[in-house]
């Protein structure tokens, strides 16, 4: 397997060394894979005139599979001024390969972990029911719709965007997902605006039609305001949830958090092909970049989710995720789940002991 590594920026490179470490350590286990790293830093506007150079495109086309830090603030894309262009902003560039390279169906699974019982802001009866996976549609909606952009003069400015999606690319985010309920607890919920938007009622339309052809998955709808309700209010009754790029993104920041922190967080982009990128959910977080206190876990246990997705080693990710929880049972805590009793560790640290358990 060729693994293209994309550190990106702020935390990126310092969760993407303890994902190395846990790599390496597999490695001298009998773990066989090839990694080269590829540039994809805001830096490279810079330098380069680009957040995606030449090269970089080329290795993640030919790779297997790629691991992603973090990409986002650079002096450049701090700038939130609408009239800087999206190609221009360093998480363009994300956006453009999950897009390039068809990975369409991201999946964010959440899980409560016992060790972190208490870390999540959820009552605890509460926070132990979770057990769910977003299943975010990752190639159309508003992040790609046309048309698009700000125009006008000062003062009299229109922004645009636009929600659009093809028949064909909710159907195949649906079978995706009736497919992981399948292997799951049976149940999906789609997630959509059908009471406001006509392209949400085409959404709710398509994927009703393709649960007939999955009569043993039960399926229901919600509207995304009474989602996020409810699934503060009764997150057990979430198996695998079925939603656009927007409330997606949104929905799997809440689910995260609900497990005690957004640092926790794998999640894996896949296409119709075996190829898959796989990244935390979390963001660069250029405030905390290179304090040595970002937590590495969502960037660790997307590596299991990449063994278990692109390369079927279901071995190998089980073996991450048992490191992962020992540790947690151990008592190591990042800052962002630090609670009384536990033993403060910075980002390579908890890298050391989940590679060393391995
Ligand atoms: C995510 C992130 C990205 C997104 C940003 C960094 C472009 O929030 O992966 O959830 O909005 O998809
Ligand atoms: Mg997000």
């Amino acid at each position: 397997m060729k693994i293209a590594i994309v550190p990106g920026n702020g935390i990126g490179p310092e969760i993407m060394r303890q994902a190395m470490k846990v790599l390496d350590a597999l490695r001298s286990n009998g773990l066989r894979f090839e990694t080269q790293e590829a540039p994809l830093r805001g830096e490279a506007i810079e330098a380069l005139g680009t957040t995606m150079p030449f090269a970089t495109h080329a290795l993640v086309k030919e790779a297997d599979a790629i691991l992603f830090g973090a990409i986002g603030a650079s002096s450049l894309d701090r700038n939130e001024e609408p009239d800087l262009l999206a190609p221009e902003r360093p998480r363009s560039a994300l956006l453009e390969m999950r897009r390039d390279l068809g990975l369409y169906a991201n999946l964010r699974p959440v899980k409560h972990i016992p060790e972190l019982a208490g870390a999540s802001p959820l009552r605890p009866d509460l926070a132990a029911q979770l057990d769910l996976v977003v299943v975010r549609e990752l190639n159309a909606d508003l992040y790609f719709g046309e048309p698009r952009g700000v125009s006008g003069a000062p003062g009299s400015r229109v922004g645009v965007n636009t929600m659009r999606y093809e028949e064909h690319e909710i159907e195949r985010i649906a079978h995706a997902a009736f497919r992981l309920a399948r292997q799951r607890r049976r149940k999906l919920c789609s997630i959509d605006k059908a009471n406001v938007l006509e392209t949400m009622a085409l959404w709710r339309d398509v994927v009703r039609r393709v649960g007939e052809s999955y009569p043993e998955v039960e399926l229901r709808h919600l509207y995304v305001d009474a989602a996020a309700m409810v699934l503060l209010r009764d997150p057990g009754s979430f198996d695998v949830i079925v939603t656009g790029n927007l409330f997606g993104d949104i929905l799997s920041d809440q689910a995260a958090m609900m497990m005690g922190s957004i640092g926790l967080s794998p999640s894996a982009s896949l296409g119709a092909g075996g190829k898959g990128l796989y990244e935390p959910i979390h963001g660069s977080a250029p405030d905390i970049a290179g304090k040595d206190i970002a937590n590495p876990l969502g960037m660790i246990l997307s590596v299991a989710m990449m063994l278990r997705h692109s390369l079927g080693d279901e071995t190998a990710a089980g073996r991450i995720e048992g490191a992962v929880r020992r540790v947690l049972s151990q008592g190591l805590r990042t800052a962002d789940v630090m609670q009384e009793g536990g033993r403060l560790v910075g980002t390579e640290a908890m890298g050391n002991a989940v590679a060393a358990e391995i």
